[in-house]
């Protein structure tokens, strides 16, 4: 009896030092290589969101991970999908917001008609670190006027307070493997 959290913890690689010293970087590519594997972890998410209760009306993926989930998982529901992307990629007219990072800041966009007030939003990104990236993809898509239902993605590193950060900003999430 294995649980899902087990079995696709199996398949995220810990590269040391990359991309700096003393970071345990969590790759997911193996999860996407494996088709059988890729299938439960999307399997995981379609079902979860084609509860009535949770269905979204559009899925949005933030850069550039989240785009290889979102993206299947808004077709596996026959939602629309709409990419984060980060900034000046983006060629129509934009919405903009820009976050903290470690060292410096980053600046994300969204098109300004990619979501209509009162859509129901689902927000996908691989994985969860200081929860800045997925609180900037929160705001962008409530400065059209939308309602970002959840926040999911594969990977929660709850130490870096990311997640219990965008819980407390009035975010839910459903994450699938915590790393320490
Ligand atoms: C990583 C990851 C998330 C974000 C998580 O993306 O895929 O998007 O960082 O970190 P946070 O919770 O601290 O914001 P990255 O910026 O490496 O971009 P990439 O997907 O384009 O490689
Ligand atoms: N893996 C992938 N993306 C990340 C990580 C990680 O360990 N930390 C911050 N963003």
């Amino acid at each position: 009896h294995t649980t899902i959290n087990d079995y696709l913890r199996q398949y995220i690689r810990t590269v040391p030092d990359w991309p700096a010293p003393g970071v345990q970087f969590r790759d997911i590519t193996p999860l996407l290589q494996d088709p059988k594997v890729f299938r439960v972890l999307i399997d995981a998410f379609v079902h979860r969101y084609m509860d009535p209760a949770l269905r979204p009306d559009v899925v949005a993926g933030l850069d550039a991970r989240g785009f290889i989930l979102g993206a299947v998982v808004a077709y596996e529901l026959n939602v629309g999908f709409v990419p984060i992307r980060k900034k000046g990629k983006l060629p129509f007219t934009t919405v903009e917001e820009t976050y903290e990072l470690e060292y410096g800041s980053a600046t994300v966009e969204l098109h300004a008609d990619a979501v209509k007030p009162g859509d129901r939003v689902l927000l996908i990104d691989d994985l969860i670190a200081t929860g800045g990236t997925m609180m900037a993809g929160k705001k962008l898509l409530e400065k059209l006027g939308a309602e970002v239902i959840e926040g999911a993605a594969i990977v929660d590193l709850p130490e870096l307070g990311g997640s219990d950060r965008l819980r407390a900003g009035g975010l839910p999430l459903y994450t699938l493997v915590d790393f320490a």
